[in-house]
C-alpha cells in the first residue's frame, strides 16, 4: 500500500490552477497571439486589451507549467504550449474550451451530489439556445475522437461494404473512422438539425439526416433499415428507462442479420472501475439529467429486451468499449 502523502493530495487540489491558466490562455486569445510569433508584454496588451499585471501573471503561470518561455523581452509558446493555438494542426483549443465550460459547472459539483440534478441543460436546449457554444462542443468531441477514438474500427466488427446509421452522431467522427477503415461502407449521421453545420465542416463526405430520439424510429420511415446502427456515447447521457427505449428504437432500424453497435463508457459491476470510466461518471451527473455510466449487464439487458442477441463486451486499451447486439437473420419462408 502506498504511504499517504499530504503533498500529493494538496497537489491534486491545486490542479485547478493549471486548468484555469490553460483555459484563460485560450479564452483571452493569448495563445493565438503568441502562436503568430513571440511578443513583448506591451505588444500582447495592445493586441488583447488586457490588464498588465493580470497578463504578466498569466504568462508567469504558463511559464511555470512549461507552456510559455521568455527570451529577453519576448514571450513565446513552447512546443507543448503551441498546441493551444487554434490553427495548430494538432490544436487542442476546442477541447480546452469544452473543458473550460465544464470547469465552471464542476464548481457546483456539491449541488449535483446533494440533489442529483445536472448543472446544464440538455443537448436540444444547448443547440437551440446557444449554437456557437454547442457547435464548439461538437468540434471538441470530434477532436477528442481524433485523439482517443481510433479504437472503434478495431472493436466494432464492421466488415466491408454496407450501410451504417450513426445515431446521435454529432460531428460524424466515429462514422468517418468506420468509413475510412471499411471502403464501401455508406454512413449517414442522424442528429438534431443544429449538429449539421459542424458535420458538414468536419466530415463533408458523410450524409446527414435530421432525427430525434423522442420520435419512434427517431423519425426514420417505417421500411428503412441499416446493416449497422451505431450508438456512440449516447447512453451515458440518459437514465435507464430512456435507454431501454433508445436501444429498442435503434434495434428496430437494424436489418435482420445486421448489428447494433453500442460504443460506451462501460463501468464495472462494482462501479469503481476502470479508472477512466469511474472518473467520467461524475461528469455525466454534472452534465446530464439522469446521466450515468452503465454496466455490461445493464446494456446487455436493454439489447436483449430489444430482441437482439448481446455479444460479450469488446474492450480495447481505452475507457470506451463496444457491446454489439445481433439481429437474427430472417427465416426463409416456404
Ligand atoms: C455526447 S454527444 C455524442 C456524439 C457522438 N456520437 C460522439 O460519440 O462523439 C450526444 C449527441 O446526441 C445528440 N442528441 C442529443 N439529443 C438528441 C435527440 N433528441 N435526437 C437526436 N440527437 C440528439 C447530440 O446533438 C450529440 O451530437
Amino acid at each position: 500500500m502506498t504511504e499517504p502523502s499530504p503533498i500529493d493530495l494538496v497537489g491534486s487540489m491545486t490542479a485547478y490552477q493549471q486548468s484555469a491558466l490553460i483555459g484563460t490562455a485560450v479564452e483571452t486569445g493569448l495563445a493565438d497571439v503568441l502562436a503568430a510569433g513571440p511578443a513583448t508584454l506591451d505588444e500582447l496588451l495592445a493586441e488583447l486589451g488586457t490588464d498588465r499585471r493580470g497578463t504578466m501573471a498569466l504568462l508567469a503561470g504558463l511559464a511555470g507549467f512549461g507552456l510559455v518561455e521568455r527570451d529577453g523581452e519576448k514571450f513565446a509558446l513552447t512546443p507543448q504550449g503551441a498546441l493551444l493555438g487554434r490553427d495548430h494542426p494538432d490544436s487542442v483549443a476546442q477541447i480546452v474550451l469544452k473543458e473550460w465550460f465544464f470547469y465552471r459547472l464542476w464548481a457546483d459539483l456539491p449541488d449535483a451530489v446533494r440533489t442529483g440534478h445536472a448543472q446544464t441543460g440538455p443537448w436540444r436546449e444547448r443547440l437551440e439556445n446557444d449554437p456557437p457554444q454547442a457547435e464548439s462542443f461538437l468540434r471538441a468531441l470530434d477532436d477528442l475522437c481524433t485523439l482517443f477514438g481510433g479504437e472503434l474500427p478495431g472493436l466494432a466488427a464492421v466488415d466491408g461494404p454496407g450501410t451504417l446509421l450513426d445515431v446521435g452522431g454529432g460531428a460524424g467522427s466515429h462514422a468517418a473512422n468506420l468509413v475510412k477503415a471499411n471502403p464501401g461502407l455508406e454512413a449517414t449521421v442522424l442528429d438534431l438539425p443544429g449538429a449539421e453545420p459542424v458535420l458538414k465542416e468536419r466530415h463533408p463526405g458523410l450524409d446527414f439526416v435530421a432525427g430525434d430520439f423522442e420520435k419512434p424510429r427517431f423519425g426514420r420511415p417505417e421500411a428503412e433499415q441499416w446493416d449497422y446502427v451505431l450508438v456512440a456515447n449516447i447512453l451515458h447521457d440518459h437514465p435507464a428507462e430512456r435507454n431501454r427505449h433508445l436501444v429498442a428504437e435503434a434495434a428496430s432500424l437494424v436489418k435482420p442479420g445486421g448489428s447494433l453497435i453500442v460504443y460506451e463508457w462501460v463501468i464495472d459491476p462494482g462501479r469503481t472501475g476502470p479508472e477512466g470510466v469511474a472518473k467520467f461518471t461524475a461528469m455525466m451527473v454534472v452534465e446530464n439529467e439522469g446521466g450515468w455510466t452503465w454496466t455490461e449487464q445493464e446494456i446487455g439487458d436493454w439489447i436483449t429486451a430489444a430482441g437482439l442477441e448481446p455479444q460479450p463486451m469488446n474492450r480495447g486499451n481505452g475507457p470506451i468499449a463496444v457491446i454489439r447486439g445481433l439481429k437474427p437473420p430472417e427465416r426463409p419462408t416456404r
